[in-house]
């Protein structure tokens, strides 16, 4: 295809802003899928991303568009629209020269709206302003239009309106696609060249590799390389998804399509990577590419023993398609044999253990979350900490923890709660502007620590659901952090030594003895629980001797997955810790990790 001809562009929307309904309108309005094979959110290939409603990995599909009577072929690239895969969103941005930037005419910009805006304003792409849902009778388009012109500097009677439910207003859009959005450009003479925007497992045809050709031709059965390992591999196929996969001879300069090697493992096909022709090989990459780095870390234990090999079978699986999971054996003395994983922030540890236990059918229980820090000791020497029982013993100097610049959302009523919120969490404010009279961004730089745990639900809960936030990865800082370990009759319980603020080490030590103090039985013998800085006891408790029961105590939370887990645990024989010689039942471990 002559490159004139061709656009390629994304879309960035907030959840829910009905991004994958528009993108189904314009492939039915196209012609790309025709009425009989229509389903709703064509794009979206896992369940799990259908019922949670959200899009993990990107795609792009090639839809035909006739303007002025010339033929066009734009290319729709999804990009994944949460904050761990910003990195996946960088590259999928940086395969377009424009976007739509959808807003929801009934909500109006969101925090994931303009950090992803933010993005695309880097990767200097042009971006089309278009109000999504005005077939809803809450919409105000006016008010909203008019907040959308100022944010990007257009007037208000450039922004499109359109419904991709009842697909009014959705042709315009795709004229504007082709009008304002510039054609790609690239040396077709030059050594090919083509990055990686996308790479995911398919069972039957091993991985799919998705990319945007800059320069010269990939071409089907020849040879090509991996510019950032070196390593080659044979072209078996390359086509366009139309939006079914159709080979095609090769894809020349400005071109989106996939590629399929035969490899079977993500890894070997990493996104934000250039793909050259292995005899004739560019030298220089498309862009700088970057390993993805996992940033929260947390346990995953078999809540059944014998499920330790099955969980080992199911990592494997997933990391065929996860470049980002890392994973490592990991023993705890209170729950057994497990996994300590990597991932890039918590939605991606949640869709991980989603889909452990429900495609692998394992029942699982996760560690508190941790972040990554780096401790420097006195004598030089320098520790990377993912697991705070493994925190250095000795005289620490400086301990370093990753910050985030957050971006946060909220009407205005809400400002002084949000606030107090992020100064609670440690927060500094960077910066605040009001979007419209009623709307206000606020910026602030946060440990990301603080963002893990409950940030996002005391978020939503002081702001009545309205705020939204996003935060990227902004380096790192000195803190003033200690690390609380939990002792039972004077021995370490692994699971639960945490690194927090030194301000925050005594309320944790007191809810944590006061939890397990609750929960494990009483012993032949009194059992102290407490909790300590080093060597220093900040909080104590006493199990008193004589037994008694867990079970009973455990069944009072309502959380329905420590129930399920304590059902399953009945079913089976009563398993028994041994921490020193206090004899613990693992369910109260267990509940005492699952509750907040
Ligand atoms: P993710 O891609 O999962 O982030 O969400 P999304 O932005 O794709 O949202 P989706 O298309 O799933 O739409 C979210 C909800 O809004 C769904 O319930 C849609 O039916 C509804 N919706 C989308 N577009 C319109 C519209 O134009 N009008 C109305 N009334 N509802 C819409």
């Amino acid at each position: 295809t002559d490159p004139a001809l061709i656009r390629n562009f994304c879309i960035i929307a907030h959840i829910d802003h009905g991004k994958s309904t528009l993108a189904d309108r314009m492939l039915q309005i196209t012609g790309a899928v025709k009425p009989r094979d229509m389903r709703a959110q064509y794009l979206d290939r896992m369940d799990i991303e259908r019922e949670r409603g959200i899009t993990i990995k990107s795609q792009a599909v090639r839809m035909p568009w006739e303007v002025d009577g010339t033929p066009h072929a734009l290319n729709m690239i999804d990009t994944p629209g949460h904050v761990d895969f910003t990195y996946e969103v960088s590259r999928s941005l940086a395969a377009c020269e424009g976007t739509l930037l959808l807003v929801d005419a009934a909500q109006g910009i969101e925090a994931q709206t303009l950090a992803n805006l933010y993005l695309a304003l880097e990767n200097d792409l042009t971006i089309i302003p278009v109000l999504n849902k005005i077939d809803l009778p809450a919409a105000q388009p006016e008010k909203y239009a008019e907040e959308l012109a100022t944010l990007i500097g257009a007037e208000p009677e450039d922004v499109l309106k359109v419904s991709g439910k009842t697909g009014e207003g959705v042709e315009a859009v795709l004229d504007r696609i082709v009008t304002e959005i510039s054609p790609p450009v690239g040396d077709p003479e030059a050594p090919s060249r083509a990055m990686i925007f996308d790479s995911v497992y398919d069972t039957y045809r091993g991985v799919v590799t998705y990319v945007r050709v800059v320069d010269g031709m990939l071409k089907s059965r020849e040879r090509i390389e991996m510019l950032s390992t070196g390593t080659t591999h044979d072209l078996l196929e390359i086509g366009v998804s139309s939006p079914e996969p159709t080979p095609s001879k090769g894809l020349g300069v400005g071109e989106v399509g996939y590629l399929i090697t035969g490899v079977k493992d993500v890894r070997q096909s990493k996104v934000g990577d250039t793909v050259t022709n292995a005899q004739k090989p560019a030298t220089e990459p498309v862009a700088g590419y970057s390993e993805p780095k996992p940033m929260v870390f947390s346990g995953l234990f078999p809540v059944d023993g014998s499920d330790y090999p099955a969980l080992r079978d199911a990592l494997d699986k997933l990391k065929l398609n996860d470049a980002a999971l890392v994973y490592e054996p990991e023993t705890s003395v209170a729950l057994g044999f497990g996994f300590r994983c990597g991932f890039l922030g918590l939605l991606h540890l949640e869709i991980t253990r989603d889909r452990l236990e429900r495609e692998f059918d394992l029942s699982l229980i996760s560690t508190a979350p941790s972040v990554v820090y780096r401790v420097v000791m006195e004598d030089g020497s320098e520790h990377t900490v993912t697991n705070p029982s493994e925190y250095p013993e000795g005289k620490v100097s400086h301990v370093y923890e990753p910050m985030v610049r957050a971006t946060v959302l909220t009407p205005s009523d809400f400002v002084g709660a949000v606030m107090e919120l992020c100064q609670s969490k440690r927060g500094q404010m960077q910066g605040m502007d009001y979007l419209s009279e009623d709307r206000v961004e606020l910026r602030y730089r946060l440990p990301l620590a603080e963002i893990v745990f409950d940030f996002f639900d005391q978020l939503k809960s002081r702001t009545k659901g309205y705020a939204s936030l996003d935060y990227a990865e902004d380096g790192e800082a000195a803190s003033a952090l200690v690390k609380v370990d939990i002792l039972l009759q004077g021995d370490q319980v692994d699971a639960f030594s945490a690194v927090v603020h030194k301000d925050k080490a005594y309320s944790y030590g007191v809810s944590m003895v006061g939890k397990l103090k609750e929960l494990i039985p009483r012993q032949q013998f009194e059992v102290p629980v407490q909790a300590a800085v080093g060597s220093r006891i900040i909080a104590r408790e006493t199990i008193r001797a004589i037994r008694k029961d867990v079970l009973s105590k455990c069944y009072g939370g309502d959380i329905s997955r420590k129930r399920k887990l304590l059902e399953k645990q009945k079913e089976g024989k009563k398993r028994m810790k041994m921490v020193g010689s206090v004899e613990v039942p693992q369910e109260a471990f267990i509940a005492a990790l699952s509750s907040d």
